[in-house]
């Protein structure tokens, strides 16, 4: 549509992206064919990176909605707005995406009630039209428009699942923390440390990763290492930055603090 400023969701300058496996050429693949994608995997891996790297190289507008449980259908589709001369309809994210050709990212879409989920469902098979009951409207999808929706396996309860119905709309990408090697480069490139800190980092978070199951429901993140690399970066004493960085966060169980610590104290 006309009105909008497409350019407002152009991402202009190159994320820093370290591709770990095919997953640039696969989702090259996928979005030629106009697939809806899904990316799995856990907190702080790379998702949204990978996300706004592709939108970025692919040249499309990027629209990203962060969903959670009390998100309606009409947060994703749109309403009526009243103002000074009545009422006037507003696209929501979904629907500027669909009219714009945007890519629409759908961060954490298992937290969604499954009431507001299936509003996707028409986009994401041969339709690609979006219904706006309440407006009367049946919006075609522009051809460049895509979904890709994140889920972070495991965290969900059996009530907080998505259905088959709506999986089985998705081409899916396995996520995960990379091998040491790029992981290493990854936390030295964006935190800004030396190799032999990052490595060092690296190694503590694997130790963690070790105890997701037993006592930790999941180790430490990409992210928390790069937060942690930023610290030391700023001149915070390496011990001191782990702890705010990697341990804390984590964990409130004083033994597990301990024995993270502990982790880290072997290191630095
Ligand atoms: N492959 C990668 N290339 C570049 N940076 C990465 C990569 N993987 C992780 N990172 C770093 O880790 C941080 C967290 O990644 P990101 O925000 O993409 O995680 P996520 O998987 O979307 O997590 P969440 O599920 O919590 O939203 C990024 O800001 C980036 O610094
Ligand atoms: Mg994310």
């Amino acid at each position: 549509m006309s009105d909008i400023n497409c350019d407002q969701y152009l991402i202009k300058t190159e994320p820093y992206y370290r591709s770990v496996h095919n997953e640039v050429e696969l989702y090259q693949a996928a979005y030629a064919a106009r697939m809806p994608v899904m990316l799995k995997g856990p907190t702080g891996c790379g998702k949204s990176r990978f996300v706004e790297y592709m939108a970025w190289k692919l040249n499309k507008p990027l629209i990203t909605v962060a969903c959670n449980e009390d998100m309606t259908a009409s947060d994703l589709v749109g309403r009526f707005l009243l103002d000074i001369n009545g009422t006037k309809w507003q696209d929501g994210p979904l629907t500027v995406a669909a009219r714009i050709g945007a890519i629409c990212y759908l961060d954490e879409v298992v937290e969604a009630r499954q009431d507001t989920t299936v509003v996707i469902h028409p986009l994401t098979d041969h339709r690609r039209n979006l219904p706006l009951e309440k407006k009367g409207e049946l919006v075609t999808a522009h051809p460049d428009f895509q979904i890709v929706i994140s889920y972070n396996p495991g965290y969900q309860s059996l009530m907080k699942d998505l259905k088959q119905s709506t999986k089985q709309r998705f081409g899916a990408l396995d996520f995960d923390y990379p091998t040491a090697d790029i992981e290493m480069e990854i936390v030295a490139h964006e935190g800004q440390v030396e190799r032999a800190i990052a490595e060092k980092l690296v190694q503590v978070a694997q130790r963690s990763r070790n105890l997701k199951g037993h006592g930790l429901d999941e180790g430490m993140s990409t992210r928390l290492l790069v937060y942690a690399a930023q610290l030391i970066g700023k001149g915070i004493n390496p011990q001191a930055a782990c702890q705010m960085a990697l341990v804390r966060p984590l964990t409130d169980d004083p033994d597990m603090r301990d024995t993270l610590d502990a982790a880290v104290n072997t290191y630095f």
